[in-house]
């Protein structure tokens, strides 16, 4: 029997980190499969870039709830259904709450354009030339309570230029964020990824 791993891909933007996870790993031979993609802004691109590879896609938009929970509750509603192996977190611009995170700790994994613990939140990238460092890069972790704080599954390093721009900087992120971003999801449904306290094994073999 075929064990299908599936994932719910969450999203509020252009979603070329969706895509990317699309092009690698969506079912082609992978036995991976993206269930749904779930935004909470509607006419975002990530939305057709799902919907152009036949992919469930859900609008939950935040403005529309009073409560964080409610909306929460929403999204709970839509992935349980579906019974997910992993949340990915790609471009989702939101914090999740403690409840989200408690419910589906360590299902959430997230990619961050910087090199953590270093510059996490908002503009990561304009954090990194604001401080002069001379490498930057990505990470995927495990999503935990605080703002990009959980523990670290994969980084890829990237050369900051005297003459970067925070455009020049993140599009040479962004292509390192499309590489890792489907290796670690691949290494999670190959059940490779071990969690240690906050330690991360990762059993290449
Ligand atoms: C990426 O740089 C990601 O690391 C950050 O937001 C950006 C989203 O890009 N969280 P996209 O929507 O995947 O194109």
């Amino acid at each position: 029997m075929i064990i299908i791993f599936k994932v719910a891909v969450l999203i509020s933007g252009k979603g070329s980190n969706l895509q990317s996870i699309i092009d690698r790993l969506h079912i082609k031979n992978n036995n991976i499969e993206i269930k749904c993609v779930i935004s909470n802004n509607k006419d975002v691109l990530g939305l057709k870039r799902a919907k152009d590879s036949d992919i469930c896609t859900y609008t939950v938009n935040d403005c529309n709830y009073k409560k964080s929970k409610e909306y929460e509750k929403e999204i709970i509603n839509i992935i349980d259904g579906q019974s997910i192996d992993l949340i990915v977190l790609a471009g989702y611009m939101r914090l999740l709450s403690p409840y989200f995170i408690d419910y589906y700790y360590p299902k959430i994994i997230n990619i961050h354009p910087s090199l953590l613990p270093s510059f996490p939140g908002l503009n990561a990238q304009q954090q990194a030339l604001d401080y002069g460092v001379k490498v930057s890069g990505c990470t995927v972790h495990f999503v935990d309570k605080g703002v990009d704080s959980g523990p670290i599954i994969k980084q890829k390093a990237v050369v900051v230029d005297s003459n970067d721009t925070v455009n020049s900087l993140s599009k040479r992120i962004l292509k390192d964020e499309h590489k890792i971003l489907p290796e670690v999801i691949k290494l999670l449904s190959l059940n490779k990824v071990k969690l240690k306290n906050r330690t991360v094994i990762i059993e290449e073999r």
